[in-house]
C-alpha cells in the first residue's frame, strides 16, 4: 500500500443540457470510491467535480424549456448537486464554469495565450455538431451525419482565434511515449494510449478556440467580439477551481492553489482526445505543469443501444436509487463490467446481480453469521484457545488484491475479490454446520463452534473495511454491528504496518437487521 500523500481526482464537468443520467452517474461514483478510499488510507483528497453550462448546446436546451439561460443553468446545476447528495458523492469542490472566479481564470488563461504569441486570428470554415460542440472533419463524417448523434452539422464560416495546437505534435508524442520524460502523463488504460499516439501521428490541426457569434460563453479579454470555445473554457476547470497559476487570483480556494497538478482526470473515453491532446498542449503553451494521469473508462449501452431520450432507454440515479438503494446503485453500477472496458447496463442485470452478490451472498452471511452469534454465543465472541490467523493467509490475499484494484481504479477486482471472501465464509459454514455443533455439549464442540464464528467475523471485518468506500453507509452499519472501538481509517492504515485482523476478546456482536431484501 502506498504512503499517504495528497491526492486530487477530477471528473468530467458535465453539461447542463440535461439532468444527470447513470452515465454521469457511473464517473462519478467511480470517483468517489477512489477518493474515499484514499482518505481511509490516511491521503489528503481533493476531489473535484462541477457543471459545464456556455455554449450553443446550452443555449439551444434553456431556449427549448422557454427559460431564462442563467435561470436554466440555476436549476440543472442544483439538480446535478441534488443527485450528488443522494448518491453519497462526497466532492470537495463542485465548480460551475459561470462562477465569476472561473470566468476570469478563463480570461486570465487565454489572455495569456494571446500574449505569448500562441493564436492567430483567420478565417475557418467547417461543419460544427452542436451535441458534440466541436467540428467534424470529412472523414469523421457518416453519409454526412454526425456518426453519435445522427445529425447534420451546421456549415460554420467565421473568422475565430486558433491556437498552434500542431506545434506541439512532436513534443506531446514525446511526453507521452517516454515514461522517463519529466513532463509525463500516464494514460490508461493502454488501448487508449495506443489511440492517442496513432492519431498524433497521422498529424494534428490547429484548432480554432473562439467563436464570432456565441452570445453565451466568456468574451476573450483581448477582443471581447468572440467568445472562448466552450472546450477551453471546459478545460480550464481543473485548475480554475484550485485557483493554480493565475497571479492575483483572489480565488475562494486559493488554499488549495498548490494542489495542481491532478492525480488523475477520470473521464469517459468520449472525451479522450480533448484530455490527453488539447488540454496538455494548452498547458504546455501556457507553461504550466500536466496532470499526471488520464484514466478514460469504456461506455456502456443500456439494453444494447445507446442511451438517448429519443430511445426512451434514459435511466436517472433517482430510479436505480429507488429499487436498490444508494449503496448497492453504486456497487452495482461498478460491478456491471470492467472500469476501462465497455459495456451493457441493464435493470434486470442489476438485479440478478443484487440478489446474487449481495441478497444471497453478502447480505446472506451478515444476517447468519450475527444471528448464530447471539443464539449459540449470547452474542459474545471469545477469542478461541490456540487460535491462530494461519488459516486466514487466502483472506489476507484476497484484501491486498482488493485494496490493489481500490487504488489501480480495477474497481472489478476489488468487486471480485470481496464477493470471493463472502463466499469462502459461506461455504465454510455450509461445510461446518455450526448449528449441529450448537446442540452438542463436549467441550471440543463448543470450541470448535467458537472458532468458526470467531473466523466468519473476522472476514466479514475484512470485507467491511473493503466495502467501506463502495457503499459507506451500509459498511458504517456493518461495522456498528461488531463492537469495534476504533474507527475504519484507523484500523485500514495500522494494517499498513501489521496485515491482519484481530477481534477483541468478549466482543459483542449486534444481530444484523435485513440489510440487502432480496429483489
Ligand atoms: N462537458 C463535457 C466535459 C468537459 S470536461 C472538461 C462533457 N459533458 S457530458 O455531460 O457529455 O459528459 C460526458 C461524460 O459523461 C463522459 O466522459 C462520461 O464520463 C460520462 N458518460 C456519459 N454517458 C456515458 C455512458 N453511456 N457510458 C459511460 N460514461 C458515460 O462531455
Amino acid at each position: 500500500m502506498s504512503l499517504n500523500k495528497r491526492f486530487f481526482v477530477t471528473t468530467p464537468i458535465y453539461y447542463v443540457n440535461d439532468l444527470p443520467h447513470i452515465g454521469h452517474t457511473y464517473t462519478t461514483v467511480a470517483a468517489d470510491v477512489v477518493s474515499r478510499w484514499r482518505r481511509l488510507m490516511g491521503d489528503d483528497v481533493l476531489f473535484l467535480t462541477g457543471t459545464d453550462e456556455h455554449g450553443a448546446k446550452i443555449l439551444e436546451a434553456a431556449a427549448g424549456k422557454k427559460k431564462d439561460v442563467r435561470e436554466y443553468c440555476d436549476e440543472i446545476a442544483a439538480g446535478f448537486k441534488n443527485a450528488w447528495k443522494n448518491m453519497g458523492i462526497s466532492y470537495d469542490i463542485f465548480i460551475r464554469t459561470t462562477d465569476l472566479l472561473h470566468e476570469d481564470a478563463v480570461r486570465k488563461f487565454t489572455g495569456g495565450l494571446n500574449e505569448k504569441k500562441e493564436l492567430n486570428f483567420s478565417k475557418y470554415e467547417g461543419r460544427y455538431c452542436i451535441q458534440c460542440e466541436k467540428y467534424l472533419t470529412e472523414t469523421e463524417l457518416s453519409d454526412g451525419l454526425c456518426p453519435d448523434h445522427k445529425t447534420k452539422p451546421v456549415v460554420q464560416s467565421e473568422e475565430n482565434y486558433f491556437f498552434n495546437l500542431s506545434k506541439y505534435r512532436d513534443k506531446l508524442l514525446e511526453i507521452i511515449q517516454d515514461t522517463c520524460h519529466p513532463q509525463h502523463f500516464e494514460i490508461l488504460p493502454a488501448e487508449r494510449k495506443n489511440e492517442i499516439t496513432g492519431k498524433l501521428k497521422k498529424g494534428l490541426d490547429d484548432i480554432s478556440i473562439s467563436r464570432a457569434e456565441m452570445p453565451w460563453g466568456i468574451p476573450l479579454p483581448f477582443d471581447p467580439g468572440q467568445t472562448v470555445y466552450v472546450w477551453v473554457d471546459a478545460l480550464i476547470n481543473y485548475i480554475s477551481a484550485v485557483g493554480y497559476g493565475l497571479p492575483g487570483q483572489k480565488n475562494l480556494n486559493y488554499a488549495f492553489s498548490d494542489w495542481w497538478p491532478a492525480d488523475v482526470h477520470i473521464i469517459g473515453k468520449d472525451i479522450l482526445w480533448f484530455h490527453c491532446v488539447i488540454w496538455p498542449a494548452l498547458l504546455l503553451a501556457s507553461g504550466l505543469p500536466l496532470p499526471k494521469k488520464i484514466f478514460a473508462h469504456g461506455y456502456f449501452t443500456v439494453n444494447g443501444q445507446k442511451m438517448s431520450k429519443t430511445v426512451g432507454n434514459v435511466i436517472r440515479p433517482a430510479e436505480l436509487i429507488d429499487i436498490f438503494g444508494a449503496d448497492a446503485s453504486r456497487f452495482l453500477l461498478l460491478a456491471a463490467f470492467p472500469f476501462g472496458s465497455d459495456g451493457d447496463i441493464s435493470l434486470d442485470d442489476f438485479r440478478e446481480k443484487y440478489n446474487a452478490y449481495l441478497a444471497d451472498n453478502i447480505g446472506n452471511l451478515i444476517s447468519r453469521t450475527t444471528n448464530m452469534v447471539e443464539k449459540y454465543l449470547g452474542g459474545r465472541l471469545t477469542v478461541p484457545a490456540g487460535w491462530t490467523d494461519s488459516n486466514l493467509q487466502e483472506i489476507r490475499q484476497l484484501f491486498s488484491e482488493a485494496a490493489e484494484g481500490l487504488e489501480s481504479l480495477s474497481f472489478e477486482k476489488t468487486i471480485r475479490s470481496i464477493i470471493s471472501m463472502s463466499t469462502f465464509c459461506n461455504q465454510y459454514i455450509d461445510r461446518e454446520e455450526p448449528w449441529r455443533l450448537a446442540s452438542s455439549v463436549a467441550p471440543s464442540d463448543r470450541q470448535k463452534l467458537q472458532k468458526i464464528l470467531y473466523d466468519v467475523i473476522l472476514v466479514l471485518k475484512h470485507i467491511t473495511l473493503l466495502l467501506a468506500p463502495l457503499m459507506p453507509e451500509t459498511s458504517a452499519k456493518i461495522w456498528g454491528l461488531l463492537d469495534e472501538k476504533e474507527e475504519m481509517a484507523a484500523v485500514i492504515r495500522g494494517m499498513r504496518d501489521k496485515p491482519g485482523l484481530s477481534l477483541p476478546s468478549g466482543a459483542e456482536i449486534k444481530k444484523s437487521p435485513p440489510l440487502f431484501p432480496k429483489q
